[in-house]
Order: C-alpha cells, then structure tokens, then sequence
C-alpha cells in the first residue's frame, strides 16, 4: 500500500460517501436544534460585524450553567484546543515537567513541548486504563506545574470515578500544582466529576461544544477557572476581536436546548459503542479492552493480528468508505497496536462498519497475490 495515502483528504473528498467514524464528532444532534438560529444570523448578515470581544454574554451564562460551577469564569476560545495551546502557553517555562498518560491526546503533549516543557508520561495502557493518583503522586518531581486529566479520555474512552479524581484534585491542591482537566466528552460519561469542585482555585476547566453539541466544524470552545488563573491565560488570548459570531449563536441554541435532546444522542451512541466492540470481538485476534466507553469513541486492539493500524485504515476508507483512525498520532508506545473507531453516528453508520470491519480485516490477513 502506498506510504504516502493521505487519509484526510481522501475522506473529504468523499465525505458524502463516508461513514465518519475517524474525529470522534457527533452527527447524532437534530439539526433543527441550530438551524433556525444560524439561518436567522446569516439572514441577517450577522457575520458582516464582530462578536462582543469577550462572548455573547448569554452563552457565557449558559456554559456556565452548564459546567454547574458557578464561580468559575468561562472564557470563548476557537474550540478546545486554542484554550489548551493558551493554558499551556501562559503557565509552562522551559525545563517544566507534566505529568500525564500514554495514550493520550497528543496535541497537547506537542503543545508542552512548545513551551520548552516536557511530559512525564504513566503507560495506562491497561485495566483500568486511567491514571491512579498514585501513579501521578510518583510523576511528580520539583519541575512539575501541571497534571494534565482529559477525562473521558481520547482515544481510549476510559473515565474516571468521582473518587479518583478528587485524589488526584486533592494532589493538584496540596502541591500548588495547576489541573488541567480537559472534560471535552464530559456528556458522554454517567456520574463525571468536575475537578473543580475538589480544587476550584487550581483547575482550568477546558470544555468544547464540538462533541456534545455536534459543533466541530464551527470550532468553539473554551476554558473556565478562577479570576486569577483567567487573568493569566487571556495574556495569550489572540482572539481579541472575540470568536466566530456564527459559532456563538449556534452554541448558545445548542445549549439552551440540551438537556431535551442529549439523553437520546448518548443512548443511541452507546448503543452503536456496544455494536462496534462486539463486532470487533467477533474477528479473531482483535480485542474490546476497554469496557464501558464514557466517551463516544473506544479502541480495537489489533495487535494479535500482525496487521497495521494505518492499513486497516486505509482498507477501510478505500474500499468500504468507513472511516476510522489508527493509533499512532495517540500513543507513543500502544499506536501501532489499535485503531480507534468513533460512534455517535447513525446507527447505519455502524451498520457499516459491522459489515466492512470483519472483511476488510480478513482481506489484509489474506497474501496480496490472493486477494
Ligand atoms: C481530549 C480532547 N480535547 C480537546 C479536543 C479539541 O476539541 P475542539 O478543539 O474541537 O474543541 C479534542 C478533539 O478531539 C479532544 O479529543
């Protein structure tokens, strides 16, 4: 297979004959949920003005409403990641350490590096698949500044038990350390716990409105912690002039709406999350390892079978149009042994998949000259 298939832009050029199962997006939102509210603002040419600087202020009432923290002040930022990039930006210097895990989501290990800062990582890749406190509590040496909890986590869609992450709150707290808690899939898991509510004066709360309100494409999100630690963040704000206005009023329909749709969006997505394990179960050499997902992606380890995530990637998409990805840009150590597959989709999305995933993985098995 050529090395030098570039999957994204394959996929976009098919995207309407692709079942998106790759960005852990959502396409499971009623679109009547924003489009009423973006076709008034485009009929009314909003788009030709800037936002308010710092957000409509509805929506910065209604993220904080949301969130449930009533003290924390939410910043707008073009998606979670600008609020990353700025967090880490603003509070690492070189030769500062953080701890975190691997697998993980990568971007934001390559954003520490930027800063001339380095992760200490734990290997989570086992039950149960998260950070212990302990492990954390080992990590930390006089360099570190921040621990970095992404809970669900992205890829494996493991999550953590209240208990847990007052632990790990607690040592953000008693070490004067900062707590990045990147809650992005926060929707998707039953009973998640805010670390701010264990250690509001250290936690910088890094939420998105890509995955629960099927928002991606607009790229809005932020980040909500103390005056303080705001304070010292918005320094790096490039934003200035606010962020995308369409993405605003779309946000603030999807939130104002939420809680009348989002029970039926998780229920059908971990309905499709227990067929895409089941499926991959059922292909000989491939496990499910994580069990439940809290998040609307999980992993299929491949491992077993000797074959390459990015092949099957590329099978995949090339010949059944189903999109997943491999697991290299998530994990240094585990990449070359999964792929992950996301799921708030419709369910004949995963119809799909059920059907391409168990042939595709036996025409790879197969030698090329035989297939
Ligand atoms: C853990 C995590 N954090 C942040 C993001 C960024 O999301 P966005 O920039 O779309 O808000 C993602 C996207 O996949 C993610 O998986």
């Amino acid at each position: 297979m050529a090395a030098t298939f570039d999957a994204f832009r394959y996929a976009h050029a098919h995207r309407k004959e692709v079942a998106w199962l790759s960005q852990n997006t959502n396409h499971l939102v009623p679109p009547e949920v924003v489009r009423g509210a973006l076709d008034e603002a485009i009929a009314e040419r909003r788009y030709e003005g800037y936002p308010p600087a710092t957000g409509d202020p509805e929506l910065l009432e209604l993220v904080r409403e949301d969130l449930g923290l009533p003290d924390a002040v939410p910043f707008l930022t073009s998606g979670g990641t600008e609020a990353l990039y700025m967090t880490t930006r603003a509070l690492l210097a070189p030769g500062d350490e953080v701890v975190a895990s691997d697998p993980s989501y990568l971007i934001i290990h390559r954003f520490i590096e930027l800063c001339g800062a380095k992760t200490v990582c734990a290997d989570i890749y086992r039950p149960p698949f998260r950070l212990s406190a302990e492990e954390v509590a080992e990590r930390i040496s006089p360099r570190t500044k921040i621990l970095l909890l992404i809970d669900p986590l992205n890829p494996l869609g493991s999550g953590y038990p209240r208990e847990v992450v007052r632990a790990i709150a607690e040592l953000a707290h008693d070490r004067h350390l900062t707590l990045i808690n990147d809650v992005t899939y926060r929707d998707f898991s039953e009973g998640h716990a805010l670390a701010a509510e264990f250690a509001p004066e250290e936690t910088v709360t890094v939420w998105s409105v890509s995955k629960n309100c099927g928002l991606a494409g607009l790229r809005l999100g932020g980040f909500s912690a103390s005056p303080e630690l705001v304070r010292r963040i918005a320094r790096y704000n490039t934003n200035d002039l606010g962020v995308n206005i369409l993405a605003q009023v779309a946000a603030r329909a999807a939130l104002r709406t939420k809680r009348s749709w989002i029970g039926d969006v998780v229920r059908t997505t971990r309905e499709n999350g227990r067929r895409v394990r089941e499926v991959g179960r059922s292909v000989p050499g491939v496990t499910a390892p994580v069990e439940p997902s809290r998040a609307n992606m999980t992993i299929l380890d491949i491992g077993a079978t000797g074959l390459s995530p990015e092949g099957v990637q590329e099978e995949l998409l090339r010949r059944h149009g189903v999109f997943v990805r491999s697991g290299n840009y998530l994990s240094p150590a585990h990449g070359s042994q999964f792929v992950r597959v996301s799921f708030s989709n419709p369910p004949a999305d995963i119809d799909r998949f059920a059907r391409a995933f168990p042939e595709a993985m036996r025409a790879l098995a197969r030698p090329v000259a035989a297939r």
